[in-house]
């Protein structure tokens, strides 16, 4: 395995992501045979690259995800719009081609979370469009120290907010009509709900901030509290729904696990942090990226052309 030539960009001390390429063996029975060494360098690095592989389209992309990793999750609690490909494979995140969607760790933000990500080029983009990736170690280290201190204390809470009439709505989101099942799951996950009038629901979950992965004591900068912070979005937009809503009635925000509003440089200060860490690289066809969620951050750049990821996760793993 060597390091993949990464873009100029690129920090020199983040090796993401590490690149197998093929010995004349087809993918799974490589994977079957160095599978230890494999799963090894995806939780020292962070991420594998397979790159030069005829993957047989999106039912070789599962048997690679089962040779990794096992059976493929279903996705719940959904954020956002995704469209199922196949089984277990999903399309990655139908959103707008010209916004980038903010680096953040899957389901950071809920009481479990799959330890590995799978990403599979079905068709690469025509310019941009990588998933680019951040060792959560790194920013963990890149943060001030005190503003560290402050999460480890009060942790952060994400609130979000079911409109009736704008936005997400909660039966989508939870993927029920029935009230009884939205509270049995927020009771099981960690998560308060409360109804607002006739239509409404408002959910608020308090999360930590830093994790250490099963395996190490490392500390690690996992959470959505950048993320889904009203000010990591374009501005445009933020302006807009912060014109519309007070903090607590927005869709989606993020604050102090005791309610506390984060102050905005704060949240300047962690972008960057995130911003420093990030590595990229061009999706060639066939690409298939594996990521341990807990080892590396992934966003989206903005991307022109075609572009389909297919994406499966796997591994299921509880807060600690
Ligand atoms: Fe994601």
């Amino acid at each position: 395995m060597t390091n993949l030539e990464t873009s100029a960009s690129s920090l020199e001390s983040t090796a993401l992501p590490l690149l197998v390429e093929p010995d004349g063996r087809g993918i799974t029975d490589l994977i079957a045979e160095r599978r230890a060494e494999l799963r090894a360098g995806l939780a020292e690095r962070g991420a594998l690259l397979f790159r030069g592989f005829d993957i047989g389209g999106v039912d070789g992309f599962d048997a690679v995800v089962r040779a990794l990793s096992g059976e493929p999750l279903l996705y719940t609690e959904r954020s956002s719009p995704r469209s199922t490909i196949k089984g277990r494979v999903y399309t990655s995140t139908d959103y707008p081609p010209d916004e980038e969607i903010f680096l953040h760790n899957e389901n950071s933000y809920q009481a479990a979370w799959p330890l590995t990500l799978f990403f599979y080029c079905v068709e690469p983009p025509t310019s941009l469009g990588a998933t680019p990736l951040a060792d959560i170690r790194e920013v963990y280290r890149l943060i001030d120290p005190q503003v560290r201190r402050e999460f480890e204390q009060r942790g952060w809470m994400l609130v979000r907010n079911f409109h009736a009439d704008f936005g997400a709505a909660w039966q989508d989101t939870f993927n029920t009509t029935s009230r009884e099942e939205v509270e049995e799951y927020c009771s099981r996950n960690g998560i308060l709900c409360q109804w607002q009038g006739k239509e409404g629901l408002r959910t608020r979950a308090v999360r930590r901030a830093v994790h250490v992965r099963p395996g190490d004591d490392v500390p690690r900068w996992f959470n959505h509290l950048t993320f889904f912070n009203v000010s990591t979005l374009p501005a445009d937009l933020s302006e807009g729904l912060r014109a519309m809503f007070a903090p607590e009635e927005l869709p989606t925000n993020t604050f102090y696990g005791d309610g506390g509003e984060i102050p905005a440089e704060v949240l300047d200060h962690i972008r960057g942090a995130y911003r420093r860490a990030t590595t990229r690289f061009d999706y060639h066809r066939d690409d298939v990226l594996v990521v341990d969620n807990m080892t590396a951050a992934h966003g989206r750049e903005p991307f022109t052309g075609p572009r389909k990821i297919a994406v499966a996760m796997a591994e299921p793993h509880g807060s600690e």
